[in-house]
């Protein structure tokens, strides 16, 4: 079996797993970053977004090897608990979700927006988020959150 290098979190690791193996497999099952979710398997629903090279990517769908020697963030390397991104506080600050299921990978994919996008409309902010499905309607307080937080960086912090 082989061993894949990888940047995971601005940390290198060396996995050795059946180049075959789906991103979201090692991320959840090797590396132990359960933050990010199974939902179709199948680049459906986009609960497994991570950023790959800085780019919204569905991690369900990307093998170990073609992945290899690239930088992959996934929602633990967004934020923690003691200190969240804007984008985690203005999502509790919304209440934006309900079971919260999609969420880690909304706020991935909202993350790839404001990095690029430091003052989208509502429409922009639509379509960043159109690979992600969230099951349970909370998508106006969604749209919220992330316009709350694109103020929140506009303001400086973080
Ligand atoms: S689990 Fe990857 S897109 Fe649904
Ligand atoms: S909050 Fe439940 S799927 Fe989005």
């Amino acid at each position: 079996m082989a061993a894949f290098s990888l940047n995971v979190n601005g940390r290198a690791v060396s996995v050795a797993a059946d180049g075959d193996t789906p991103l979201l497999d090692i991320l959840r099952n090797h590396l132990g970053l359960v933050g990010t979710k199974f939902g179709c398997g199948l680049e459906q629903c986009g609960t497994c977004m991570v950023l790959l090279d800085g780019h919204p990517a569905k991690s369900c769908g990307k093998a170990l090897s073609a992945v290899a020697g690239r930088s992959v963030v996934t929602i633990e390397g967004i934020g923690t608990p003691e200190r969240p991104h804007p984008l985690q506080q203005a999502f509790l600050d919304e209440q934006a979700g309900q079971c919260g299921y999609c969420l880690a990978g909304i706020i991935v994919s909202a993350k790839a927006l404001l990095d690029n996008n430091p003052t989208p409309s509502r429409r922009d902010i639509a379509l960043a988020l159109d690979d992600n499905i969230c099951r349970c309607g909370s998508h106006p307080r969604i749209l919220r959150a992330v316009e709350r937080a694109a103020a929140t960086l506009r303001g400086g912090a973080r």
